[in-house]
């Protein structure tokens, strides 16, 4: 269920005009997932389907966002959250500016600061040029691990890209894989060590 803060952080997203792009959405778009998700998904900005909806990724590339979690095991209603650099689409779905993005990061910080995810994953440049580095490369630098201000951060393609180009498929498929298994040796380290019987350490005795 979600928090009272994050509650009235949606509450302020809905009337905010921080930038022109709250004067030409439909609905802004604030996220949607598990508030105590371990993994944040961070796209870009809502396309038409989203704008409509008020929901992320329902459109084709969110169907494509659904398989790939689904390929390891998550899905958005169980243990990801899914929000975006700007919460309200921009005019034909080009690029977010970059003074459209400064607006709408306090949304987003304070969403991960409720949150509190251990993984941070940015689909697409968009993303990763904001969250990671400016000037990202995710062709050269997808899949690699980042740790900034105590979140892990990895960057892969985003769906719509995958869509475009159905040869990107494998690598995102090796990014998939890596984010599961940071995520489980992340909650690994978490878990109390398994009750003993005793033996082990009657063997070590002997
Ligand atoms: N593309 C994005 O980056 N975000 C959405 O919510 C939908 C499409």
């Amino acid at each position: 269920m979600e928090s009272v803060e994050m509650n009235a952080l949606r509450d302020a997203c809905a009337s905010c005009v921080r930038c022109p792009l709250g004067q030409t959405r439909t609905n802004p778009v604030f996220g949607v997932g598990n508030p105590q998700a371990e993994i944040l998904f961070v796209g870009e900005g809502p396309g038409e389907q989203e704008d409509l909806k008020g929901e992320p990724f329902v459109g084709k590339a969110g169907i494509l966002l659904d398989k790939m979690l689904a390929c390891i095991g998550m899905s958005r209603e169980d243990n990801v959250y899914i929000a975006n650099i700007v919460k309200c689409r921009p005019p034909h779905n080009r690029d977010p500016l970059p003074e459209e993005r400064q607006a709408c990061l306090p949304y987003l910080r304070a969403q991960t600061k409720l949150i509190r995810p251990k993984i941070i994953v940015c689909l697409g440049k968009v993303a990763a040029t904001t969250l990671i580095d400016p000037s990202f490369s995710i062709m050269r630098s997808h899949g690699v691990w980042y740790e900034r201000k105590g979140f892990w951060m990895i960057a892969t393609f985003h769906p719509a890209a995958l869509l475009r180009n159905e040869g990107l498929k494998r690598d995102a498929y090796g990014d998939l894989l890596k984010i599961r298994a940071k995520l489980d040796e992340l909650t690994a380290k978490k878990e109390p060590p398994e009750e003993s019987d005793g033996k082990a350490e009657e063997e070590t005795e002997k």
